[in-house]
Formats: C-alpha cells, sequence, structure tokens
C-alpha cells in the first residue's frame, strides 16, 4: 500500500481564502449531488513545488454544469458553460475556476483534435501530457486534500524530471513537444530519458499540428519568464526548425529577449517585439512565409514586415548628419515594436542614438498650427494645405520654429517668396 498525502495544510497556506472557502463549499456541494470533485493539472504542481497559481482546474466525475449552476447561486457571480464539452468557467470578484466534467480522449489520427466522451477520473488523468501535471486532489470533504497520483507525477517533481505517460503521447498531440520544452525550462528540470527520446522521434509530427496551436505554444512560451530557453532548446533538438529552417535560438537572440525585457519592465515585452527579433534574421519572402503559417494577426504581422523594412533603412540611420526631420521621415508610420526591434538589433550606436530620438521625442512633435488655422490665415483650401503642414511640422522637428506666433510667421514668409517667385 503507497501512503495517502494529504495536502489540505498546504492549500490552506499557498492559496487565498476565498479559494480555499470555495473549494471546501465546492467538495460538500458536489457529494450532495452525489459526484466526486477533484483539484488537477498545474495547480496541483505548483502546490507541491511550492509556486504561486491561483488557476483552478476542476475536474467533477459526474456532471461538471450541474454543479457549476449549484455553486453559481451561492457564490453570486458570473457562469459560462460550454454544454458541447461539458465544462463551466465561474468567475466572481477576481477570481476564475474552470470545472470540466472527468473525460477520456481518444485521437483518430495524429495531430487532430480527440474526441471526448465521459469518464473517471483515472482516465481523465491518463489523457494528459506530463506526469507532473497528471496529478489531482480529492475535494470530498471526508477525502479533502488527499492527493491522487497515478503516475508517479510527485516522485518526477522530487527529481525534477518531465515525463509522459505513454509512448503515443507526442505522436497524439504534438504540441506536447513544445509544452514539454516549456515546462522543462521554466523548471529547470530535464525531460526523462525515454521521454527525450520519443519527443526527437517524433518532431516530425508537429507538421500534423495547425499553425494556430504552434501559434497558441509560441504565445505561452512569450509569457514565460525566459522564453529565450526554451528556444535555444528547441533548437538544439531540432524543434526550432520545424517552426521555419532558419531560425536561430542563439546567444545573440537570448541577449536581445533580455535587453527587450529591461525596456518594457514591469510588463513583458510585447509578443510582437519577441516575435520580430526572432524573425529578425529571416528574409522578406521566409518572414511571410511564417506569417502564413503561424496565421498572425494583422497588428503582428504588420510588425514583422515593418521590422525587416526597417532593417532595410539601418545605413541610412547610421549617419551622423541627419537632421532630425529626416530621422522623423524614416521612421515615421512603423509600428512601435518593429521599431523598437531594431533599436536592440542595430549594431550601429549612430543608428540606435537616433532611434532613441524618435521613440522619447521627436515622434510626439507637430506643429501647432492646424489646416483650419491655415484657412483662417486666408490660406485657400486645396493641397497646399497639407504641403505647408508638412514643411511646418519639419521646421519643428528641426527645431526652426517654436511657438505658434512663429509659425504663422513663417508661413507668412513662405506665401510672400511665393508671390515674388
Ligand atoms: N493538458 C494536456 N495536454 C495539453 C494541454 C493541457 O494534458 N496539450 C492538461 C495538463 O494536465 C495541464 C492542464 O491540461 O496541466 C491544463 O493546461 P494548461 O492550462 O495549458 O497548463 P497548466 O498545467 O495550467 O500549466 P501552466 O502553468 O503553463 O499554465
Amino acid at each position: 500500500m503507497t501512503e495517502t498525502i494529504n495536502l489540505a495544510k498546504r492549500i490552506e497556506k499557498q492559496l487565498p481564502a476565498e479559494l480555499v472557502n470555495f473549494m471546501l463549499v465546492a467538495g460538500k456541494v458536489a457529494v450532495s449531488q452525489g459526484q466526486n470533485l477533484y483539484l488537477v493539472g498545474g495547480v496541483v504542481r505548483d502546490l507541491l513545488l511550492g509556486k504561486p497559481n491561483f488557476d483552478l482546474d476542476l475536474v467533477v466525475e459526474g456532471d461538471a454544469i450541474d454543479l457549476a449552476h449549484q455553486l453559481i447561486q451561492i457564490n453570486q457571480g458570473k457562469i459560462t458553460t460550454h454544454p458541447r464539452f461539458k465544462t463551466a468557467k465561474l468567475q466572481w470578484d477576481k477570481w476564475s475556476v474552470d470545472l470540466a466534467t472527468a473525460r477520456s480522449e481518444t485521437y483518430a489520427r495524429p495531430g487532430a483534435l480527440p474526441s471526448v466522451k465521459p469518464g473517471s477520473l483515472t482516465s481523465d488523468l491518463f489523457r494528459r501530457d506530463f506526469t507532473i501535471n497528471a496529478m489531482a486532489i480529492c475535494l470530498n470533504p471526508g477525502r479533502y486534500g488527499e492527493l491522487i497520483d497515478l503516475y508517479g507525477g510527485r516522485d518526477d517533481l522530487e527529481h525534477k524530471l518531465v515525463r509522459i505517460l505513454h509512448e503515443q503521447s507526442f505522436t497524439d498531440d504534438a504540441t506536447r513537444i513544445w509544452r514539454g520544452l516549456r515546462y522543462e525550462q521554466r523548471l529547470n528540470f530535464h525531460l526523462e530519458r525515454e521521454t527525450l527520446e520519443l519527443l526527437k522521434r517524433d518532431i516530425p509530427m508537429l507538421d500534423t499540428i495547425s499553425g494556430d496551436r504552434i501559434r497558441y505554444e509560441l504565445e505561452c512560451i512569450f509569457g514565460e519568464e525566459r522564453p529565450e530557453k526554451v528556444l535555444r532548446r528547441a533548437e538544439e533538438l531540432g524543434v526550432l526548425l520545424r517552426l521555419h529552417p532558419a531560425l536561430r535560438g542563439n546567444g545573440w537572440l537570448a541577449e536581445k529577449f533580455k535587453q527587450a525585457r529591461q525596456l518594457t519592465s514591469p510588463n513583458l515585452p510585447p509578443i510582437g517585439l519577441y516575435l520580430a527579433l526572432l524573425a529578425y534574421r529571416l528574409s522578406d519572402k521566409e518572414s511571410e512565409h511564417l506569417i502564413s503559417y503561424l496565421r498572425l494577426s494583422k497588428p503582428i504581422a504588420q510588425t514583422l514586415r515593418d521590422s525587416l523594412s526597417l532593417k532595410a533603412k539601418l545605413k541610412s540611420l547610421a549617419d551622423p548628419e541627419l537632421t532630425p526631420s529626416r530621422i522623423h521621415h524614416l521612421l515615421d508610420g512603423y509600428s512601435s515594436p518593429a521599431i523598437t526591434a531594431n533599436l536592440l538589433a542595430s549594431d550601429s550606436p549612430v543608428a540606435r542614438q537616433h532611434i532613441q530620438l524618435f521613440l522619447g521625442k521627436l515622434r510626439y512633435i507637430k506643429p501647432a498650427l492646424t489646416g483650419n488655422d491655415l484657412l483662417r490665415l486666408g490660406i485657400a483650401p486645396g493641397p497646399q494645405i497639407k504641403e505647408l503642414l508638412e514643411r511646418l511640422h519639419e521646421a519643428r522637428l528641426d527645431g526652426k520654429v517654436r511657438s505658434k506666433q512663429g509659425e504663422k510667421e513663417l508661413v507668412k514668409g513662405w506665401l510672400t517668396q511665393k508671390d515674388i517667385s
């Protein structure tokens, strides 16, 4: 007989009181409905590791939607249900809890989304990716806090190992390849020996996964504290080249990611910035390939395009003689993450200085006069209004004029010159 481990005290210590109370009540209600309730997945892993994680995932042996309806009456919040998947989400105050009906999954073919049918907790845990993510804690009153560890997850946590549950795991769902690298690098674990062999064997299966799902995995990686570690490992194992053969997870990238974080701290760098740095070495054509494969959103695709288009202008930006208006002209209209990517990527101190001047000052400079002001000065409507505003903008940028009055005089001067000519 294996010893029973009870984590009630740990739950009490590590989770906020509201969530602890919620789980106590939820367990009672579930049992009163003749159901069993469990806390599962990442939060169990993180409880054992002593890491903060307040994303409660609950599994119900029975019907999650029935339980959720009952609980929302007690908790007074919002409920969202997906009857097809028999799942529900409860949200109240700043909390959000997912409830799912225990299910088993089968894969019709590699990479396909699984067919799902109601099942027991055992089958629900067996469908999961890694042993460290396949543990549960019972929340029924009589067994509250009891750890259910059918696949040796606790042992693997202790030995710092990421291990799949069965030999077909990566074939069934090759996104687990990326997930495995993410957990390994986040937790400073190792892929267990056989898992590593199977991962390598199944790398070609990544081609069975839709670009949308791979993009989601990348987004998760960019949400990590140090995504460069995952990308370095992905290059080492030949996973990154499945994304695009020209991509590299090298020291250059690590350095640039680090600088990106320093620049955007306390927030994480936007995904577009990370992606633009990753794709910085690609040609326009290769980048287009990546954009369509990952089905990137319009703004992020634009950031990638802008970033490469700006890269081609870095030589011009490295000219120490550039006037502010010329710097503005070279950088205006590009998305901010694309400009920042070039600031980080450029080798030229002069170009970097010019980009910084633009980001910190020039991009905010506008003429004081508007089109209407020009009309009021007696200038006839037409293309010359735009032209004059552009000239004023330039004069402002280059410090040739500093006040609204000065701008008026400048315009008048231009007009008399024109009269003379
Ligand atoms: N899961 C899985 N296979 C996947 C995705 C998810 O088995 N391809 C399971 C795992 O048991 C995981 C749980 O679903 O623990 C929830 O998934 P997710 O929220 O993505 O992961 P977390 O474990 O919560 O991890 P993270 O800390 O990265 O959020």
